[in-house]
């Protein structure tokens, strides 16, 4: 397993992150248990910061909260000084509720209902990221009602989409956000913002996927968006002052995987813009997630049934699986792991992780090398910091894990286990399900 950020094997043969000895943290806190590495998670951010700065590009640099958001990670962002992406009013209210400036705070989302757009409107977020014609109608309305001007960027579909390893150009791009360039939406959106009298259109927004390697898309899609700007500023006589990247850049979950660093994806991103830009480059901004806290993650798990069968496999059960990981099942997304409690012993068998839910489906790993693993060992998969938690679940009625904070030596829990409490707290039982002792008289 690739050793990520401040994850080290200690002295005691233990997997050890952030000056924290995982075995001591899984009997402190139990198992599942998410362990975020609070120095890489500044690092990351950091790292971009610095990296934007040396490109002199007019810059600003949101984190993706939909990678994960819980109080303490809004605080850690906005100490650090970056923005914050939501894309929903549960993210918006945690991210209020951390104290996170509401200035610093835009919102996304293909399709925010009129709730949403009327409480980011009465917190004054910073920026509505306009997917399509139906929001900008309810928000020029809105805007005009409340006599209340607001920022927006036009979310714009470029046509190009990215994957892993390879890009594909399609002409017209079937994807449900943003506007589509090809059949000229943009500029007719364009146009009705720069109406709206309460709509202060700032520019646009493209986000072309996640854990993109491939820099060629980014390269395209920036060429499109600059050939663009420069057709639509000319023609209207409007200055277009922010592009929007987004997200997407790609990490390290397998060791083989060979991501660029911050500062190359930053650089490249940067010389693509100052390359197809031949007039003035407006304010570039990026949302990086995974990016920031992928790797920083890292979920234990404690080794329980074993099953062998002669001649084809060997099942190892943990006590998670797809309901605080769903990843593998749901892309086939691919972990690296190792034992934790003994960090130096070479792997000598192949063996198959299993999640505990019941579905043959909940497989974290396939064929993986291990020392001979035990029941009770405690199993370290990394890189689980984005769309872990985030997309967690209860199926099952499993409890969602706790999500521990290490720096330096110092476990936090920024997230508790759930109990058996919150698991029914929601449900009620209508009078004619009640037990005659339960009616209340
Ligand atoms: N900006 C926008 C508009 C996005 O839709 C996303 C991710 C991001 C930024 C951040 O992208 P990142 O830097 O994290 O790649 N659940 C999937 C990933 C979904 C990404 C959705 N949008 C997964 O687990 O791989």
């Amino acid at each position: 397993m690739y050793l990520h950020g401040n994850s080290r094997r200690n002295e005691q043969g233990h997997l050890e992150i952030g000056g924290c000895d995982t075995v001591e943290l899984a009997a402190q806190y139990g198992t599942p248990l998410y362990v975020m590495d609070e120095q890489l998670i500044r690092q990351h951010m950091r790292e971009l910061v610095v990296a934007f700065q040396e490109t002199g590009l007019k810059h600003r640099i949101a984190y993706a909260s939909k990678a994960f958001l819980s109080l303490a990670m809004a605080r850690i962002v906005e100490e650090e000084g970056l923005m914050l992406d939501v894309v929903s009013d549960g993210e918006l209210h945690t991210a209020l509720q951390a104290g996170f400036p509401s200035e610093n705070i835009y919102f996304h989302g293909n399709n925010k209902s009129p709730f949403e757009l009327e409480f980011a409107l009465e917190k004054e977020i910073g920026c509505f990221i306009v997917d399509n014609f139906t929001e900008l109608e309810m928000l020029s309305s809105l805007t005009e009602q409340r006599g209340q001007s607001t920022k927006v960027l036009l979310r714009v579909s470029p046509g190009v989409e990215a994957h892993t390893h390879a890009y594909i150009q399609t002409g017209q791009e079937d994807s449900k956000f943003g506007f589509d360039l090809v059949s000229g939406q943009v500029e007719k959106a364009v146009l009705l913002a720069q109406e709206a009298p309460y709509l202060d259109f700032l520019g646009f927004h493209i986000h072309i996927g996640s854990q993109i390697f491939e820099m060629k898309a980014f390269d395209l899609a920036i060429q499109k968006m600059a050939d663009f700007i420069r057709y639509i500023s000319e023609k209207h006589q409007i200055s277009i002052r922010v592009l929007n990247v987004g997200g997407g850049f790609g990490i390290r979950y397998e060791s083989d995987d060979q991501p660029l660093t911050n500062r190359e994806y930053l650089l490249t991103l940067a010389k693509f813009i100052k390359q197809h830009f031949t007039h003035e480059i407006p304010e570039i901004w990026v949302e990086p997630g995974r990016r920031i806290v992928g790797e920083a993650g890292t979920t234990l798990y404690t080794v329980g049934a074993i099953k062998e069968i002669p001649g084809i496999r060997k099942y190892v059960s943990v006590d998670g699986g797809m309901a605080d990981n769903p990843r593998p099942a749901l892309y086939q997304a691919k972990y690296e792991a190792m034992l934790a409690n003994r960090a130096f012993e070479e792997p000598s068998e192949i063996v198959s992780i299993a999640g505990k839910a019941c579905e043959s489906g909940d497989m974290l790993i396939w064929d993986l090398q291990l020392p001979p693993v035990k029941t009770n060992d405690l199993l370290a998969v990394s890189c689980t910091g984005a769309y872990n938690y985030s997309m967690a679940s209860n199926y099952n009625r499993l409890r969602r894990p706790a999500v521990v904070l290490v720096q330096n030596g110092q476990a936090d829990v920024i997230v508790e286990r759930e109990s058996f409490d919150d698991l029914i707290q929601q449900d009620r039982i209508p009078n004619r399900l009640m037990k005659k002792e339960e009616v209340s008289l």
